[in-house]
C-alpha cells in the first residue's frame, strides 16, 4: 500500500475517507532523537487528515516513575494509536500490552520494523519483488538488522549478514526466521555476504545509547565498511541502502552513498509513504 499512497501524493486516497482517520489523533513519543521517524509518521498522519501529538517522554510521569502500563491505559483513552521510540524494547510491549489502542514500534534496542517497511518499498521501486532475490548486510548487527532479518522470514528473500561474531545479531531473532522458514546467513566476511547481492545494507556502527562503547565498536567494525570496492563484488545493478543517519568514512565511504547506486534519499523519502500504509492498517482503514 505504500506505493498507492506514494503515488497519491499529498492526496488521500479516495477509498480511505469512510472509514474515518480523519479526526484521529497518533501520539507520538520519543525516548531517543529521531528526524526521519518524527517527521514522517507527523505528516503521514497530517495528509491522512488524522492529527499527532509529539512528546519526549521526559515530558511525560513516566519520566518520573509513573507505571508505563498505567500510562498505556490513559493514554488509550486519549488517542486513536500510539507510536512509541524507546530506549529499551520492553517498553515497547508493556505499552502495547497494556494499551487499547494500537500501539506503533518506532525503533527500539531489538528493532526497527518501520523502516523495513519503507526499505522493501524502495528495494521494490528500484528492482522489482523481493522474493528470491537476495540483500546483503554488513556491519553491526543491530536493532536495522534483526527487522531485515524477520522480514525475510515473511518477504522469502534471501539476506546474508556478515558482521564481527562478538556483534552477531540477536541468536532469538535468527532462530524465529530459520523457524519461519527464511533463508539467513551469517558470515564474518563482508567480501562473501556481498557477492552476487541485489542490494547492499549497512548502518551506524554505534548507535543510540550505545556511546560508551563507541572506540570498541569502531574497532571491530573497521573491516565491514562498505567502499566501491566491496560494492563491484555485488550484482550489476545492485542498490546501496542505509536507514541514516550515515557516518561518511566510517560504515560508508562518501563515494557509495553519494554515488549512482545509492537510494537513500528514496528509502528516507519512502518512510513517509510506508508510514502513511501503517497507519492505515493499525487504523482499519485499508
Ligand atoms: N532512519 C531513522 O529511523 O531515522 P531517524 O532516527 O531520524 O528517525
Ligand atoms: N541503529 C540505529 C538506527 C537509527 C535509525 C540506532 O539505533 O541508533
Amino acid at each position: 500500500m505504500g506505493h498507492a499512497m506514494k503515488k497519491a501524493g499529498k492526496r488521500v486516497p479516495t477509498r480511505l475517507r469512510p472509514g474515518g482517520i480523519e479526526d484521529a489523533v497518533l501520539m507520538l513519543i520519543f525516548e531517543k532523537p529521531s528526524t526521519r521517524t518524527r517527521v514522517s509518521f507527523d505528516l503521514a498522519m497530517r495528509q491522512l487528515g488524522g492529527q499527532t501529538l509529539a512528546l519526549n517522554h521526559t515530558d511525560l510521569q513516566v519520566g518520573r516513575g509513573e507505571p508505563i502500563s498505567d500510562t498505556a491505559k490513559v493514554l488509550s483513552r486519549y488517542v486513536d494509536a500510539i507510536m512509541i521510540r524507546a530506549n529499551k524494547h520492553e517498553t515497547l510491549t508493556e505499552l502495547a500490552e497494556h494499551a487499547s489502542v494500537p500501539v506503533i514500534n518506532g525503533l527500539t534496542d531489538r528493532t526497527h520494523p518501520c523502516q523495513i517497511v519503507a526499505d522493501i518499498m524502495t528495494f521494490e521501486e528500484s528492482i522489482g519483488p523481493i522474493k528470491g532475490r537476495k540483500v546483503a548486510w554488513t556491519g553491526d548487527g543491530n536493532n536495522v538488522a534483526a527487522s531485515w532479518i524477520q522480514a525475510s522470514a515473511r518477504l522469502g528473500f534471501k539476506l546474508t549478514l556478515a558482521c564481527p561474531p562478538q556483534l552477531n545479531p540477536e541468536r532469538a531473532i535468527i532462530d524465529w526466521a530459520r523457524r519461519e522458514g527464511g533463508a539467513i546467513e551469517l558470515t564474518d566476511d563482508p567480501a562473501e555476504a556481498v557477492a552476487g547481492a541485489d542490494c547492499v545494507v549497512t548502518d551506524t556502527w554505534v548507535s543510540m545509547g550505545q556511546q560508551t562503547e563507541a572506540t570498541r565498536r569502531k574497532q571491530l567494525l573497521g573491516a565491514y565498511a562498505v567502499d566501491e570496492r566491496l560494492m563491484k563484488k555485488a550484482a550489476r545493478g545492485a542498490i546501496f541502502m542505509h536507514c541514516l543517519p550515515a557516518y561518511r568514512g566510517h560504515e560508508v565511504a562518501a563515494d557509495v552513498i553519494d554515488g549512482p547506486r545509492s537510494v537513500v534519499w528514496d528509502e528516507a523519502e519512502n518512510r513517509l509513504h510506508a508510514q502513511k500504509a501503517i497507519l492505515a492498517w493499525c487504523l482499519g482503514v485499508d
